[in-house]
């Protein structure tokens, strides 16, 4: 996507350099800094810190990070020793391990001295998919904006509700729950996001709101728990959001919160899709709750806020007393039932087993 004009992804290597560069997330809003990754543990810190974020990002920053370690070490004890540090960077996103995967699947049966070059051209082969297919689920995603202009008689926008960032800087590029949007303001239909603020760390005040704002797409940041009341107050027309990992039965894990918006999305009527790449889908795994790994980060995420204050400077303020503890839940799991649609880059799917067979059985490529 475009910032000043100028067209970015969240992570590229630039020619035959030995690094890859990546936008400094935990920066924006208030500064665009462009960082070099150089070493694996470059890589491996900027997941764990969150200078990289959002499922589909950390299996692509993974990818490379392989590219950065095999530049110092090629054996198959060196591999082993990138993939254990990559897997440990975070918990819940699939995505990690199914990129872990795919490269430790090409580098193993290989001679040491194509690794390198092998894994420079996977890397970018899974950067390139990423870009492919989210620019797919959008397509996908704009004839439910669509349908729900129609349904309003094409009055006034269409209003979507979404949680933390699943926009472009959260993939390689185009978003999964901001790509339909990206793609439904660009053709004209006139939509308006709600966007959760998404304490703690504020994903969606720190980075949806700026790119969709960069992108000129019309947007009101909200409270974490503004969402059940303008659904009762018929001002969400729909709900899309991200998820970090999705069952075979079609659950879904996504930032924390995401549970209590389908909940009340449910009670309300109101459509709830979740859009997803095909590496989010963890199909060793059937039900969410109890399953999947929530990560819990440090809680100073908690009792601390980052911002600019008055004077222009970005800094930290704490908002708890020095004396009350506080837990960092980063994730939760809302269940198939809740999900209306799993918007995907083959399709729409119904939320269950076979709906998502259904989509995945056959071999087609995993971006057509
Ligand atoms: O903790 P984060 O910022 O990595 O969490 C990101 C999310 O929860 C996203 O919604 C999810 O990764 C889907 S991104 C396309």
């Amino acid at each position: 996507m475009k910032i000043g004009g100028t067209a970015y992804r969240s992570i590229w290597r630039e020619g035959e350099d030995k690094s890859v560069k990546i936008i400094d997330q935990t920066r924006l809003p208030h500064e665009f800094r462009i960082v070099e990754l150089a070493t694996l543990d470059d890589a491996a810190h900027a997941i764990s810190t969150m200078r990289v974020r959002g499922a589909p990002l950390i299996g692509a920053t993974a990818a490379y990070g392989f590219c950065l370690g095999l530049l110092e070490k090629t054996d198959d004890h060196a591999i082993h020793e990138m993939s254990r540090k990559l897997i440990a960077t975070r918990p819940t996103a699939v995505n990690l391990r199914w990129a872990v995967r795919e490269m430790q699947d090409l580098l193993w049966p290989m001679p040491e001295e194509v690794r390198l070059e092998a894994a420079w051209q996977k890397a970018a082969l899974i950067a390139d998919e990423d870009v492919a297919i989210n620019s797919v689920i959008g397509d996908h995603g704009v004839p439910l904006i669509r349908a729900a202009f129609e349904k309003k008689g094409g009055k006034g926008p269409v209003n979507i509700l979404t949680h933390c960032n699943a926009g472009w800087l959260a993939t390689v590029d185009w978003g999964t729950a901001l790509s339909p949007i990206y793609k439904a303001h660009d053709a004209g239909i006139p939509v308006h996001v709600w966007v959760d603020e998404t304490r703690p760390r504020n994903q969606g005040a720190h980075l949806t709101a700026w790119e969709l704002g960069k992108h000129g797409v019309p947007h009101t940041l909200i409270v974490d728990n503004a969402g059940g009341h303008l659904m009762q107050e018929g001002l969400v027309d729909l709900c899309i959001t991200g998820t970090d990992r999705t069952t075979a039965s079609g659950d879904v894990c996504n930032k924390i919160g995401t549970y209590l918006k389908a909940l009340a999305a449910k009670d309300n009527g109101i459509p709830f899709y979740v859009a997803l790449p095909g590496p989010t889908i963890d199909w060793e795994m059937d039900q969410g709750v109890g399953s999947i790994p929530i990560e819990r980060r440090d809680s100073h995420e908690v009792d601390y806020v980052r911002g600019l204050d008055a004077a222009g400077n970005v800094g930290e303020v704490r908002i708890s007393p020095e004396f009350t503890s506080s837990a960092n839940y980063a994730f939760d799991v809302t269940p198939a039932r809740l999900v209306t649609g799993l918007i995907t880059e083959r399709g729409v799917a119904p939320a269950t087993k076979e709906g998502l067979k259904a989509l995945y059985s056959s071999s087609v490529p995993v971006f057509s």
